[in-house]
């Protein structure tokens, strides 16, 4: 009479079911991270605009906010107008500074300067910060 009633092709079963059980865990596992990192972001579709309030922005100032994940920043120019721009250098992406006694963008890393319309004043940056398009509505800015 033998005393292990498990036969060798009962155990090659379960064995063959725990390591296919355990290698699809450890696939998820390893998978979930990649997935999350090549998945589009929730909520970062073209239409997602940010609405700032005009009382945020006093006239010749600026207002630094978060747009789809990159610093922005809007302005107001003139009682009224206002423009609203990436503040991310376009020469090596360091975030640009508002200087209002001067009325233009100072990048702090090797000096670009931009004038409140975003053009290139000076300094190595190629190119002029990219404008954001701006809609009011009532006591809100919407950008984006
Ligand atoms: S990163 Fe702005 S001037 Fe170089």
């Amino acid at each position: 009479m033998e005393n292990n009633p498990v036969t060798p092709s009962q155990r090659r079963f379960f064995l063959t079911v725990m390591i296919s059980g355990i290698s699809a865990a450890l696939a998820v596992a390893a998978g979930w991270p990649v997935w999350r990192f090549l998945a589009p972001r929730k909520g970062a579709g073209a239409e997602e605009k940010v609405g700032v309030t005009r009382d945020s922005v006093a006239v010749g100032n600026a207002y630094f906010f978060n747009f789809r994940g990159q610093p922005a920043v809007v302005l107001q120019t003139r009682p009224g107008t206002y423009a609203a721009f990436s503040a991310v250098c376009t020469h090596l992406g360091c975030v640009v500074k508002w200087q209002s006694d001067k009325g233009e963008f100072l990048c702090p890393c090797h000096a670009g300067r931009f004038s409140a319309d975003g053009t290139v004043l000076g300094g190595p940056p190629p190119k002029a910060l990219e404008s954001l398009p701006v809609a009011l509505d009532g006591d809100m800015i919407f950008i984006g």
